[in-house]
């Protein structure tokens, strides 16, 4: 077994959009497993627009990090050590640990990955934390109905990607935006969606939604923020719902931008709006893995996954969320799967 791991670690706070320099490549000692935890060697770690805002000192919808403190992230990995009646040397696990080469896990927290599934790392996508975001933000707070219109911003990311083929298994209409012709492609071709919006070569998404949704938008999931989200708020139906999961426009912004204010385009439709949080559902996790699951054993859900290889494209792959570098969930391949 290796003694040394290479991990990343938090060197500076970004100001605006980070860059390298914020990110330092530690080599340490491989740590040991007490009673109840399991050293895994770490077969492919997720980045997620999320730890943008753990790089800053202030509060945001996670705990920031220290300057100097590794980097954490979903893992999935392989037990190379347990110290766990629950799990024996070769178990794939996945939970929540370090971006570097091993990762010690407490044995109560992590879940068990099924190759028979699918492989590793769409236990990081769509079986993993963004399939959950998407099962429980569209039933639980966008409450869709069969013969809703239902649009999602982010549409070809990790979690749009399920929330409007769990839309489509609802029996809804269901437009995308999304960042290129490739993923609109995608998403109409291989995921269902009725239709699908390339913002980045729209310049008027007002008039580009109602022409494909001109009957307006019953539920909203809304991962960017931005400009989509103005063009979606005067499109929104009576009694509309809008689930707030992420605003990644905003996530490098020094000073959110104010603006005309959007609040009264709320009024006449009586629309509600709610932020929602995964880890509100943490108690429920089983029921949607189990759902989520099934769906792609089934072949109803279709899932995709950007990888790129190499611990050290970590930081890179994380960079490229915000220019939509990705297609479905970004995954970085740190090591071999055994099998
Ligand atoms: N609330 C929660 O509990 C929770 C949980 C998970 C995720 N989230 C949030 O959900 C959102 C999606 O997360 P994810 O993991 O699925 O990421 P993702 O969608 O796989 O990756 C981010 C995508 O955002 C798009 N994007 C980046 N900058 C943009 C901009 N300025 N305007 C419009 N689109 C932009 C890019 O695609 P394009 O090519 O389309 O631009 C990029 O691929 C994020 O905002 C994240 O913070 C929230």
């Amino acid at each position: 077994m290796h003694e040394t791991t290479r991990e990343w670690h938090l060197a500076k706070r970004p100001q605006g959009e980070p860059d390298a320099d914020c990110f330092e490549l530690i080599e340490t000692e491989v740590p040991e497993p007490s009673p109840g935890e399991i050293l895994v060697r770490v077969t492919y770690l997720s980045v997620d627009p999320y730890m943008r805002g753990r790089m800053n000192e202030g509060e945001s919808y996670a705990e920031p990090w220290a300057i100097g403190d590794v980097l954490k992230g979903g893992v999935v990995g392989e037990v190379v050590e347990s110290h766990s009646e629950a799990y024996s040397e070769g178990d794939i696990v996945t939970g929540e640990g370090r971006w570097g080469e091993y990762s010690v896990l407490d044995a109560d927290e992590v879940a068990p990955v099924d190759p028979s599934v699918a492989d590793q790392p769409a236990y990081l996508g769509a079986l993993g934390m963004p399939g959950r975001t998407a099962y429980f933000g569209l039933l639980e707070v966008g409450e869709p109905k069969p013969g809703d219109t239902v649009v999602v911003s982010g549409a070809a990311g990790a979690v749009g990607s399920v929330v409007g083929q769990i839309a489509k298994l609802n029996g809804c209409y269901v437009v995308g935006f999304a960042g290129s012709d490739e993923k609109t492609e995608w998403l109409t071709d291989d995921l269902g969606y009725d239709a699908a919006i390339n913002y980045k070569s729209t310049d008027d998404h007002s008039a580009a939604l109602a022409e494909v949704a001109p009957d307006g938008v019953d539920v909203y999931f809304d991962n960017v923020g931005g400009p989509i989200t103005d063009a979606v708020f005067p499109q929104l139906n009576l009694d509309a719902r809008v689930a707030v999961c992420g605003q990644i426009a905003h996530y490098n912004a020094e000073n959110v931008p104010t603006g005309p204010r959007k609040l009264p385009q709320l009024i006449a439709p009586r629309a509600k709006v709610q932020g929602l949080l995964i880890t509100d559902f943490v108690t429920r996790f089983g029921e949607a893995s189990e759902q989520l699951q099934e769906w792609v054993a089934s072949d109803k859900l279709t899932h995709r996954e950007t990888i790129v290889d190499g611990l050290q494209q970590a930081p890179d792959a994380f960079l490229g969320l915000f220019s939509g570098d990705n297609i479905g969930k970004q995954v970085v391949q740190v090591s071999e799967p055994s099998e």
